[in-house]
């Protein structure tokens, strides 16, 4: 079977358990410690990604794995609580599949967020960052291989990842929750270990304000398949070498748990505004 036959499949097999429904034409990636938006949805169709063909699990602590269909603020909706990553030992386009599954159903607006290191010494822990671009430092790209033409071009344009009409709307919602955004370029690394303070000292060098290990092949998927795609990261953490102190996970989760009903707030802001 081809890969576009499986994303194929497990669509068809998202559009059957949705029923009649309306199919969500905006989908939301809940990032770690995130999921908690996908429960807000109303009434919201829950499939667990095991139970949906072809679909790769996550095992990351913080990470659910269900996929909720439902509606926030009128529109219908797609939230992953859930991420697969590269460091997982996936690749790339089995991280990426999700993606395809929405580009397939119909999803026009993708927002993806996640918990990043602030590399910026100007940022606060817990800062909701929107991203203006981005560099892939993962050393691969979900697009290699034989290009699919039914899925997107050979040699998709990246001028602008992250659609500027959008996060001209997500400064418009952080600014009525009272809380103006920053923002700044995000580094992709392929983790799983965290970075050094020389490998900080050197991301803040080339200008990158965040860093995380998701959300870039994402985005260039989602870019390829011409959805318009808007980012946010969680600052869960300064990033290595900023404050005298080791990083963990745990940090990272204490981060985005503090913050999670703002950035649900923000979300519902952002999505009542598309
Ligand atoms: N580095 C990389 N990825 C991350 C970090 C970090 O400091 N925090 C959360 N995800």
């Amino acid at each position: 079977m081809t890969y576009y036959d499986q994303v194929k499949e497990a669509a068809d097999a998202v559009t059957a358990r949705v029923g009649g429904g309306e199919l969500p034409s905006t989908a939301v990636v809940l990032g770690s410690g995130l999921g908690d938006f996908a429960s807000s949805l109303e009434p919201g169709v829950s499939m667990p990604y095991d139970a949906l063909p072809h679909w790769p699990a996550s095992r990351v602590v913080g990470h659910e794995g269900r996929l909720v269909v439902g509606t926030a603020r009128g529109r219908t909706v797609a939230a992953l609580a859930g991420r697969c990553h590269l460091y997982e030992g996936h690749d790339l386009r089995t991280v990426t599949f999700s993606i395809r599954v929405l580009g397939l159903l119909g999803v026009k607006i993708l927002i993806l967020t996640n918990a990043a290191g602030g590399v910026n010494t100007g940022f606060a822990q817990g800062a909701l960052m929107v991203i203006d671009d981005h560099i892939n430092l993962m050393g691969q790209n979900p697009l290699v291989g034989p290009n699919d033409d039914r899925l997107g071009a050979r040699f998709p344009d990246m001028t602008e990842v992250y659609s500027t009409r959008l996060r001209r709307i997500a400064d418009q919602a952080g600014r009525e929750l009272g809380r103006p955004l920053p923002h700044g370029v995000y580094a992709a690394l392929l983790g799983p270990s965290y970075e050094t303070p020389a490998e900080i000292r050197y991301l803040r060098t080339i200008g990158v304000d965040a860093v995380g290990m998701s959300t870039v092949p994402e985005a260039i998927v989602a870019r390829h398949m011409g959805i318009e795609v808007l980012a946010v990261s969680c600052i869960s953490n300064m990033a290595a070498g900023v404050l005298p102190q080791p990083l963990d996970h745990a940090e990272v989760m204490e981060t985005t748990r503090r913050v999670r009903g703002q950035f649900i707030a923000l979300l519902e802001g952002i999505i009542g505004r598309l």
